[in-house]
């Protein structure tokens, strides 16, 4: 599998403008929805180090806060030798609005590197549903 530009392309340059002074690990991450559209998000940390939060938090919110509910794919990019892949949390707040069947697409700002199923980043997952059946 690869990922398609458009979903690439957004979160590469939410990564170039992610506010990470502390770390100065710079993460974009993007999320394409059920109606088709691109959210978008950096990290952004703070000086009191906790307060900081993760690219795709920023993403996530920018979709919840557009009105939108279901994502479909999902990007994260990140420089280094290693892929980077959502953090514990991350992969929480990803579940509430993805399938365990979501692909999520691991890459470094060359491009695309590996797809990995949110099913697999969090097996056995708490998610919304068990709150509704
Ligand atoms: N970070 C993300 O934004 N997303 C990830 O998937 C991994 C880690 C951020 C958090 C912090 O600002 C920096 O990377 C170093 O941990």
């Amino acid at each position: 599998m690869t990922v398609s530009s458009d979903l690439f392309s957004a979160a590469k340059s939410a990564m170039e403008k992610a506010y990470a002074p502390y770390s100065k690990f710079l993460v974009g991450a993007s999320v394409k929805t059920s109606s088709g559209k691109i959210y978008s998000g950096g990290n952004v940390e703070n000086a009191a180090y906790p307060q900081g939060w993760c690219a795709e938090a920023s993403a996530l919110a920018a979709m919840a806060s557009a009105g939108e509910r279901r994502v479909l794919e999902v990007v994260v990019v990140a420089k280094g030798k290693d892929l980077v892949t959502p953090c514990g949390g991350c992969r929480q707040k990803l579940r509430e609005f993805a399938a365990d069947n979501t692909p999520i697409h691991l890459c470094s700002p060359e491009g695309w590197r590996r797809t990995v199923t949110l099913g697999e980043l969090l097996p056995l997952a708490f998610g919304p549903e068990h709150l509704t059946e």
